[in-house]
C-alpha cells in the first residue's frame, strides 16, 4: 500500500498531521507530537514577538464543533528556530512545518527569510488567515494585498517549499480571484480551510455568549465547517489541478471526513479540534480506521482516491 506524500523534496511517511492549532505550542507538545503516529510536525503559528494571545475564555466546545479566539499565543520565531533544532535532533525522520503569521509585508518578510534560512525547518505555511486578532482582518480575503505580499515571499532566496494557509471563501469569484493570484507563483501547497471566523455561539443556559474576546466572535471548527472545507478543497483543485497541493484542515472526526476530502482533492489532512479533544492517539485512530476502509475498497494507492469524486 502507498500511502504517503510529498511537498516538493520533503517527504511525509502519511498524509495524516497536526494542523497549527491545539497542542503545538510548547517543545513538550511538539515532542509528544513526534512520539505520535503524526506524518509531520506542525508548530502553532509564530509571529515575530511572543504573544499571551486573547483574555480567557477563549476556547469552547459544543456537540457540533469549537469556538476559539486565542489570538495567535506563542512563544515568537525565535523559540520555534530552537525547537526546530531540538525536535531534529531528537526526531530527524519527521518532516517539521513551521507557520508563520505577521502584521505587516515586512514581519512576514522577516520570518520568511529567517525560516529559509533555518536547516532543521522543512516547510514553511504561511498563515494569511487568523480571524482572531481584533482589528486586523483575514489577510488573503484582499487579493491584492495577498498577491503584494506573495510576490515578496517568492522574491525571498531559499529552497524550502513555501504554501498558504486560506480562510473559507463562500463565493466562487473569490475563490477564483485567489487562485488567480496563487497561479502566479511556485505555490507548493495550499491548507483549506482556516476556522470560519467571527461566529457567534451563545449558552442558551447562562444567556452569555461561550468566548470573551473580541465581543465574543470567534473561530468556528469541526462539524459545523466540514461542508465549507470540502467545497473549498474541491474548488480549489478544480482550478488549480495537481500543481498546488491541497491539505484539507477543517472538521476531520474519523476516517470518513479523510476519506471524503481526497475525493474532493485534498492530498493530506491536517487534525485540529479533534486533536485538542482526544490528543495525539487521534492519528492512530483515524489512519487505522482509514486503511481498514482503503483495503475493504481495494485500494492500494492514495492516488486511487484524490479527486476521485464521481459526478451525478
Ligand atoms: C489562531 C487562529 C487561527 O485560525 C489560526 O490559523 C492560527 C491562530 C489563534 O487565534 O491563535
Amino acid at each position: 500500500m502507498s500511502f504517503t506524500a510529498k511537498i516538493w523534496d520533503t517527504e511525509f511517511p502519511g498524509v495524516i498531521y497536526n494542523s497549527s492549532g491545539p497542542r503545538c505550542t510548547t517543545l513538550e507538545e511538539l515532542s509528544s507530537l513526534w512520539d505520535s503516529t503524526s506524518s509531520a510536525i506542525m508548530m502553532k503559528s509564530c509571529s515575530p514577538e511572543p504573544r499571551e494571545g486573547n483574555p480567557l475564555p477563549r476556547y469552547s466546545e459544543v456537540e457540533l464543533g469549537s469556538i476559539n479566539s486565542i489570538g495567535l499565543a506563542n512563544h515568537g520565531y525565535k523559540k520555534y528556530i530552537e525547537y526546530a533544532a531540538e525536535l531534529k535532533k531528537q526526531f530527524p525522520n519527521k518532516p517539521i512545518v513551521v507557520s508563520i503569521v505577521g502584521f505587516s509585508h515586512e514581519d512576514f518578510i522577516m520570518l520568511v527569510t529567517a525560516f529559509q534560512n533555518e536547516e532543521n525547518v522543512d516547510v514553511l505555511e504561511v498563515n494569511l488567515s487568523c480571524p482572531n486578532v481584533v482589528g486586523k482582518p483575514q489577510i488573503a480575503y484582499d487579493f491584492e494585498w495577498s498577491d503584494e505580499l506573495i510576490a515578496k515571499l517568492f522574491a525571498i532566496p531559499g529552497d524550502k517549499p513555501i504554501g498558504f494557509k486560506l480562510p473559507p471563501y463562500f463565493d466562487p469569484i473569490h475563490t477564483e480571484m485567489m487562485a488567480e493570484v496563487l497561479r502566479k507563483y511556485p505555490v507548493s501547497f495550499i491548507t483549506c480551510i482556516n476556522s470560519v471566523g467571527n461566529t457567534l455561539i451563545i449558552d442558551p443556559e447562562t444567556e452569555q455568549p461561550l468566548i470573551a474576546p473580541k465581543w465574543w466572535l470567534g473561530g468556528l471548527g469541526w462539524d459545523y465547517v466540514k461542508p465549507i472545507a470540502l467545497a473549498n478543497v474541491r474548488s480549489f483543485y478544480k482550478l488549480l489541478g495537481d500543481k498546488v497541493t491541497i491539505i484539507w484542515c477543517g472538521g476531520i472526526k474519523s476516517w470518513v471526513d479523510v476519506f471524503e476530502h481526497l475525493l474532493a482533492g485534498a492530498s493530506m489532512v491536517q487534525l485540529g479540534t479533534v486533536l485538542g479533544k482526544e490528543g495525539t492517539d487521534c492519528f492512530e485512530r483515524i489512519e487505522k480506521e482509514f486503511y481498514t476502509y482503503m483495503d475493504k475498497k481495494w485500494y492500494t494507492d492514495i492516488k486511487q482516491v484524490i479527486w476521485k469524486l464521481q459526478e451525478l
